[in-house]
């Protein structure tokens, strides 16, 4: 990775790992399993086996398990994939997890899906490191397999909609995020200021992110360098197309 593209102080989801799960509390993990599933119908695909890529702590890569598929999960993140192991062990649900990175994960094992959500792959802020994943994606899937994964926009990061606050004291984790979102390089950096109450201290943390942003155009690029001959966008969580004010997009390839 070109070290310009990621700065030292970068310690993306390292500290907040224990804390994931409940600053996700909100998040509808099951609207957007059913949304996967509602492009495969769309564009006529099917899929019994699926990795999810930047699986963080499992949460969606539960869900694929829960409802029948077979589920694996990777993260660059050690403490993110502990923890998600350690759910897997107490649902008993049959899930493989490993820590890999991304852009050149390898697995002993091929799939008919691979998903990649929540803005997961803007943390690949080297435009080679991003195609190199779609290279590995591609040599991961069956014949026939389908890789959908959904990106932040450059309108998000221009919306400054990373800059969100929790201060309420009886929030079970507090935090302040400021963005900086740099044009020329297309950089977004991320401030994440954390507070949490553990034996009546409070302790505060900060994490570092760093996403950057990438057109459709230089997406599709990439995946067709990566070997994907077919690529829909959609505006997310619908079956309609982008629009210029779409804060994420949902790329599916094939
Ligand atoms: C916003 S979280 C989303 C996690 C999960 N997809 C979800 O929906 O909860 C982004 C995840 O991407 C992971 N990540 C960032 N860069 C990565 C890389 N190069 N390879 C693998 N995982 C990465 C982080 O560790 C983090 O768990």
């Amino acid at each position: 990775m070109n070290d310009s593209a990621r700065p030292s102080e970068v310690n993306a989801f390292q500290q907040v790992a224990p804390y994931y799960d409940t600053l996700m509390q909100g998040i509808p993990y099951i609207w957007w399993f059913h949304y996967v599933e509602a492009l495969m119908d769309k564009l006529g695909r099917k899929a019994d086996t699926v990795l999810d890529l930047c699986c963080g702590t499992g949460n969606l890569t539960q869900l694929f398990a829960i409802n029948g598929y077979q589920s694996t999960g990777i993260d660059v993140s050690e403490p993110m994939i502990e923890r998600a192991k350690q759910k897997a062990l107490e649902t008993d649900l049959p899930i493989y997890y490993e820590a890999q990175d991304a852009s050149q994960f390898e697995l002993d094992r091929r799939f008919d899906l691979v998903v990649s959500l929540f803005d997961s792959l803007n943390n690949l802020t080297d435009p080679d490191a991003l195609e190199n994943c779609f290279r590995q994606v591609k040599a991961h899937l069956n014949p026939e397999g389908t890789f959908i994964f959904d990106l932040n926009t450059e309108y998000a990061f221009t919306q400054k909609m990373f800059d969100q606050k929790d201060r309420k004291p009886s929030s079970p984790i507090r935090y302040l995020w400021t963005s900086r979102y740099d044009k020329k390089s297309r950089l977004c950096q991320i401030t994440m200021n954390f507070w949490v109450t553990e034996d009546g201290e409070e302790k505060q943390f900060v994490e570092i992110h760093q996403q950057r942003a990438y057109s459709e155009t230089e997406v599709q690029g990439m995946l067709q360098r990566a070997g994907f001959t077919r690529c829909q966008t959609f505006n997310a969580y619908t079956l309609k197309p982008p629009t210029r004010r779409s804060d994420r997009v949902f790329y599916a390839a094939y």
